[in-house]
């Protein structure tokens, strides 16, 4: 497939024209408040192939609908609860993708076969334009190729998708930079399959306890995830990654990564572990919040956010993965940031993009 991809701006005109060529069974990437989504016609199952072949993505992995009013839901899924509906009425438009089950007419391609579907009401006002004017459902997964880090910006979605897909809208960098929140309320207990933006916290709040696939924990060989694309390795860097944690040596330790005394004590061991793997040759790069960056004596330290605002370390994570790959990195450090606001979400994916390698001082 080599077809010429338009960069369009996210005026009313432009996605105008992308809407179009959703309605012509096209493909369109376009900018929401998590990730960039690659959408197409979520009740067609020639958009949902297509989707699958663009992205070389394994087709038993679901694709979220996206929809743009709540009427939508009753037309997708066969039961609504109640927690649906509160949620609903809380989070969206927003970060928060609801599993329920799916109604005949949406294929099982756009499922992976399953009897559920994802459904989510993003708040960002082009998707939202793109939704209204193409008149339809959008099946979006993230916008990067199969095995990459979502894309966050326009530009990341044309590393990988120039000459795959008909157009992009260009909506300028994402607010969250990390994939939304995924409950599943098909079954006797909500249960969250991917953490993100909208906390457990969040959710208990409003629909009492909330469970957490426990393979998002700690991750076992013989226990399938729910959301399948959680089983897949998912994006890791060209480089060896690793995150450099102060062990939990004393108990009432409640903020270890952010005082300054731990900060120090992983600094050091990031920095010998660097000079020995630049005495040797190799790019190296550093992976920490800008105010550690001084700890760190050398040009290969690239900042992900700030100590005081996790929201700001979820922006940058992945853009700044991808510029390790970009420097042709063979070794990445990165300090823990389970500790941030965030932190479960933010380690979720950092912790896969390291194999879950981890280096305790
Ligand atoms: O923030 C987001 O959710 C972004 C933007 C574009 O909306 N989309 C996104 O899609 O992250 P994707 O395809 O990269 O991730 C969707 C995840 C996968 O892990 C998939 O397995 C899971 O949702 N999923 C989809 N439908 C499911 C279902 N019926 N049951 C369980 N998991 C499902
Ligand atoms: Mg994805």
């Amino acid at each position: 497939m080599n077809i010429e991809t338009r960069l369009f701006s996210d005026d009313d005109k432009d996605i105008e024209s992308a809407a179009e060529i959703l309605k012509n069974g096209g493909l369109v990437a376009f900018p929401t408040e998590t990730v960039y989504g690659l959408g197409g016609n979520a009740l067609s199952s020639t958009s949902s192939e297509h989707i699958y072949s663009a992205k070389g993505r394994p087709s038993d992995n679901p694709l979220i609908v996206h929809i743009a009013d709540t009427a939508s839901v009753y037309e997708l899924a066969t039961e609504v609860p109640e927690t649906a509906k509160v949620l609903m009425e809380a989070f969206w438009p927003g970060p928060l993708t609801i599993i329920l089950p799916k109604k005949e007419i949406v294929p099982d391609t756009t499922t992976g076969g399953l009897s559920t579907v994802a459904i989510r009401m993003p708040s960002h006002p082009a998707a939202l334009k793109l939704i209204n004017l193409s008149g339809l459902y959008i099946a979006a997964p993230s916008a990067n190729t199969s095995g990459r880090p979502s894309p966050t910006t326009a530009q990341h979605v044309m590393e990988d998708l120039n000459g795959r897909i008909e157009a992009v809208i260009d909506g300028g960098p994402v607010g969250i930079g990390i994939e939304s929140t995924i409950v599943d309320l098909s079954g006797d207990k909500p249960t969250i399959l991917r953490p993100g933006y909208i906390t457990k916290k969040m959710l208990e709040e409003l629909i009492g306890e909330v469970d957490i696939d426990p393979t998002l924990i700690r991750p076992d060989p013989n226990i399938r995830p729910k959301a399948p694309g959680m089983k897949y390795t998912h994006y890791s860097p060209s480089g060896e990654l690793s995150i450099v944690e102060k062990s939990a040596d004393c108990e009432n330790s409640q903020v270890k990564s952010l005082d300054s005394d731990s900060a120090t004590t992983v600094a050091d061991k990031i920095n010998a572990l660097y000079n020995e793997k630049k005495s040797s040759g190799y790019i190296v790069k550093i992976l920490v919040p800008q105010e550690h960056a001084h700890l760190y004596n050398t040009d290969d330290v690239i900042t992900v956010g700030s100590v005081t605002d996790g929201i700001t370390v979820a922006a940058r994570l992945y853009s700044a993965l991808r510029e390790c790959d970009d420097m042709g990195a063979a070794y990445i450090y990165s300090e823990s940031f389970m500790d941030y606001e965030l932190g479960g979400a933010i380690m979720n994916r950092l912790l896969k993009a390291a194999g879950h390698r981890v280096i305790y001082v």
